[in-house]
């Protein structure tokens, strides 16, 4: 734009006007033509030089401008048969003191039923967006909160004030911790206590999403960006998140080149899908996780010191369970009773000489092997027993228990050795993924033994 047309105004509404895609007439009070505006002139034939002056009826010998002009009441989406077109109009009255001095008339230049026809499908696709967003806000939803964490040792308690303490900011928070130390479970507490709790909760698993596939995932395709893309194109999450939170989980297991364009994302604000040429703004709060030493992969190399510093604002770290032995019988007691590892909800109790037991292991898969743990023992009580004792953990619990020197009772031989079979024939079947045939295979034993051993 030049900028003598922006410093003169008269130059500048003209232009506005010559750019506007609605025919605009200007009339005087008695239906004589003063001004049109490009796209009217173009329209309907007319010529400033030729048709400016002239009364409007000797344009359009049905015109109701002087009718408007005498009346002084305007006419609002009215339709007006032009060349077997409709055409929807308003007039407006232009008054100065009360008086009406002239008319002004804009001209939608679109068929009626074209644009009845847009306006339905706009509604329709409205209806079916909103459908949809409740949906997926449903199926992205953070599922635990601060009180689903079990614990009351003093780490876990300074944790659950710090979460409370940031989950009202949108600083993005790091969470440190080993294997199984309940990471997740802080991310979903940080999400549901800020005030994105409502918006999505979006997990990227950066470990689990092939290296090939995670820019797709992330930031979406246009249709036929790639061979293979999906005909109508794909929205990212970074894009579907819409101001909620994204978690990426594993973050020390993110590919370097996704990195340096994930970094992009969170300095820019804003995503270009692949295969597009404009990006798009993009809002959500970042919470990260690893049990990676992310301290160690920067020194190496294999994580960018610059994303490192823009993800580790605020730092959660999750000591390991062994560090916490206090937070054993607790968390031992919620699984027995949590439906997951209880189904039929029949009270459970614990021998103490179990948390002993439990306490004196190193716990290297933290809380998710004490759910394993609780979770074997439970398969091991009989339907009438209710009280879990130490012969019904894993063999090498028990074995600990036998060498300590403060072992009350041995257990019989028989009993150990249906145990350890027990233990050997879980391990084939996950090993198998649950094929028995297979796992009998693997056991060098035939299928009808493996079978009875399974039964017993
Ligand atoms: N304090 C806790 N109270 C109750 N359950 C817990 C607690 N900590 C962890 N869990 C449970 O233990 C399991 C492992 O937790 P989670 O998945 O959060 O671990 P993580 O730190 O993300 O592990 P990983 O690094 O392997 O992904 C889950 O089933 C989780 O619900
Ligand atoms: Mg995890």
């Amino acid at each position: 734009m030049q900028k003598m047309k922006i410093d003169n105004y008269e130059e500048m509404l003209e232009l506005i006007l010559d750019h506007s895609h609605e025919g605009v007439v200007l009339c005087d009070h008695q239906g004589k033509i003063r001004y049109f505006n490009r796209i009217y002139g173009e329209t309907f034939g007319l010529s400033a030089s030729k048709d400016i002056g002239k009364h409007i009826t000797e344009i359009f010998p049905d015109a109701r401008i002087p009718i408007v002009a005498r009346t002084g009441t305007p006419e609002f989406g009215v339709i007006y048969r032009w060349k077997g077109q409709k055409l929807v109009v308003n007039r407006i009255p232009v008054k100065e003191k009360g008086r009406v001095i002239g008319v002004l008339t804009q001209v939608l230049f679109r068929d009626i039923a074209e644009l009845r026809e847009l306006s339905e499908k706009v509604n329709a696709l409205q209806t079916k967006i909103n459908i949809i967003g409740a949906e997926l806000r449903q199926y992205f939803q953070a599922k635990y909160d601060l009180d689903d964490i079990i614990g009351d040792s003093q780490p876990i308690l300074e944790l659950k004030s710090q979460v409370r303490k940031h989950a009202h900011s949108s600083l993005p928070v790091l969470i440190l911790g080993e294997s199984g130390t309940g990471k997740e479970l802080f991310a979903h507490a940080l999400h549901r206590l800020s005030p994105r709790a409502k918006r999505a909760f979006m997990v990227i698993n950066c470990a689990a999403i092939p290296k090939e596939l995670m820019e797709s995932e992330l930031f979406g395709y246009e249709p036929g960006a790639f061979t293979g893309a999906a005909q109508k194109g794909r929205i990212g999450k970074l894009e579907l998140v819409e101001g909620g939170t994204l978690f990426f989980d594993e973050i020390g297991d993110m590919p370097l080149e996704m990195q340096a364009k994930i970094l992009r994302v969170i300095e820019e604000k804003e995503v270009t899908k692949v295969g597009a040429s404009k990006p798009v703004p993009v809002h959500f709060a970042l919470i990260a996780a690893t049990n990676r030493e992310i301290e160690a992969l920067v020194q190496k190399e294999s994580f960018r010191s610059d994303l490192y510093y823009r993800i580790n604002a605020i730092v959660l770290k999750i000591p390991p369970l062994r560090d916490r032995k206090e937070d054993i019988p607790p968390i031992a007691q919620h699984f027995a009773a949590c439906s997951e590892c209880n189904p039929s909800q029949r009270p459970i109790r614990f021998a103490d000489e179990v948390f002993s037991v439990l306490r004196e292991h190193d716990w290297p898969g933290n809380v998710r092997e004490l759910k394993n743990i609780v979770n074997f023992a439970l398969h091991n009580l009989a339907s009438d027993e209710s009280l879990i004792r130490i012969d019904h953990l894993p063999l090498s619990f028990l074995k600990k228990r036998q060498e300590s020197p403060f072992s009350p009772s041995p257990l019989p031989l028989k009993k150990v050795i249906r145990n350890k079979e027990k233990e050997i024939l879980q391990e084939a079947l996950r090993a198998t993924s649950g094929n028995k045939i297979a796992a009998a295979k693997l056991l060098g034993i035939s299928r009808s033994v493996f079978y009875e051993k399974l039964q017993r």
